[in-house]
């Protein structure tokens, strides 16, 4: 009797070993993503930068298939934190990840230290993010340390009188005060500054303020999408450009995604950011397909995509690191140092700060041969980390 057990259970240790490691459970990585509202777009590129990573990178890793399982916030911080929730108790995911608004960033920032999940902000670029909890790492980028860089681009290029417009939250106002600080700490003068509503701006009002202040130049950080389309028309229709007024920016004004919609208002303007499309590379190359074979080619990849194919690269490189078995503590001791060899060339993921150290590009719209605008990279800052941490 005891014998025939043994054997049986000889033979059900032989068949568990033999199983197809395919048939595990699934590595669930849980989307939180804008797909609807204002910020829709954010979302959709997220989405598709996940699934061409999938597609160039296969769908199974450390013998797990991989699940993307996308919730919409609808741009709420409260449905952010609900569907996180949803995502960690019911669908029991291993890895949050998405979050391409800084306020759902925070929503959720608890609730990974309480499920110990590891979270991926493949976005959210406001700088405290990565400290409200220790589960939390970026690959993508933030605003000051984007920022910075181009303060010091415009004090060595002769600009030395600025008017500041931000969105009026987060990510805005990180723009604003690492730009003002080093600005003036090199020499420069903040002659106005001003704050837009984070949603539906109407840039009239502000942008004839400006004008009127005639600075050199006019520092910009809009939220990526419809705003900065609405904000590039205005400033050329109210005829800045014309009245001898630069416009400098993140790069989220001139982003890839929306560039074509603005004609030809953003021609020369000076940017800084992480990722351009036209980045010369042949990971950038790979990205780029795989993203146009996923999600067609009405709509260019932005930043945001890049973010997101980067992030499944750091869950890939967990996953297979710890044979598969996703534990919060040690996904975190992976992912702080971890190396990407991302489309926008190299990013480390600092140990101290889970914040990514990555070279930030100096960037003018130019249109090349094909007909379309593009922000040409001109210059770079190196190994550029958060200034603030
Ligand atoms: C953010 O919410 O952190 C954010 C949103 C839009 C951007 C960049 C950052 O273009």
């Amino acid at each position: 009797m005891f014998k025939r057990l043994a054997k049986v259970l000889a033979v059900s240790a032989a068949c568990l070993a033999a199983v197809p490691a395919a048939a595990q459970e699934p590595l669930k990585v849980g989307m939180v993503l804008e797909m609807s509202g204002g910020f829709a777009d954010f979302g959709m590129q997220m989405m598709n930068g996940a699934r061409a990573y999938m597609k160039v990178h296969g769908d199974t890793v450390a013998g797990r298939k991989v699940q993307l399982i996308v919730k919409d916030t609808t741009g709420v911080p409260d449905v952010a934190k609900r569907v996180a929730q949803e995502l960690v108790t019911n669908d029991k995911v291993d890895f949050l990840a998405g979050f391409g608004l800084t306020p759902s960033a925070l929503a959720v920032a608890s609730l990974a230290t309480e499920a110990k999940k590891p979270m991926i902000i493949m976005n959210a670029a406001t700088s405290i993010i990565t400290t409200r909890s220790p589960y939390i790492a970026r690959v993508s980028f933030t605003l000051p340390q984007v920022t910075a860089p181009l303060a010091t681009w415009a004090i060595r290029n002769g600009i030395t009188k600025v008017y500041t417009l931000v969105s009026d939250f987060g990510p805005g106002i990180d723009a604003e005060t690492q730009f003002k600080k080093t600005f003036t700490a090199a020499g420069g003068q903040i002659v106005g500054e001003v704050r837009t509503p984070m949603r539906n701006p109407e840039f009239a009002p502000f942008l004839q303020r400006m004008k009127d202040a005639r600075p050199q130049a006019v520092f910009v950080f809009l939220p990526a999408g419809e705003q900065a389309v609405g904000f590039m028309k205005g400033f050329a229709e109210r005829e800045l450009d014309k009245a001898g007024i630069k416009l400098i920016a993140t790069g989220d004004v001139t982003e890839d995604g929306v560039i074509e919609a603005m004609g030809d208002a953003p021609l020369g303007v000076i940017t800084t950011q992480h990722y351009s499309v036209a980045h010369d590379s042949p990971q950038n190359r790979t990205f780029l397909k795989a993203y146009a074979e996923v999600a067609g080619t009405a709509q260019r990849a932005n930043f945001m995509a890049v973010g997101a194919w980067d992030g499944m690269a750091a869950i890939y490189e967990v996953a297979r690191r710890l044979g598969g078995k996703i534990d919060g503590d040690k996904a975190m001791e992976v992912l702080k140092g971890m190396k990407i060899d991302s489309p926008r060339g190299p990013v480390v993921i600092d140990p101290a700060t889970r914040d990514p150290i990555e070279t930030i590009y100096v960037r003018r719209v130019e249109r090349l041969k094909d007909g379309k605008l593009y922000n040409v990279e001109f210059d770079q800052f190196p190994n550029v980390r958060d200034p603030t941490r």
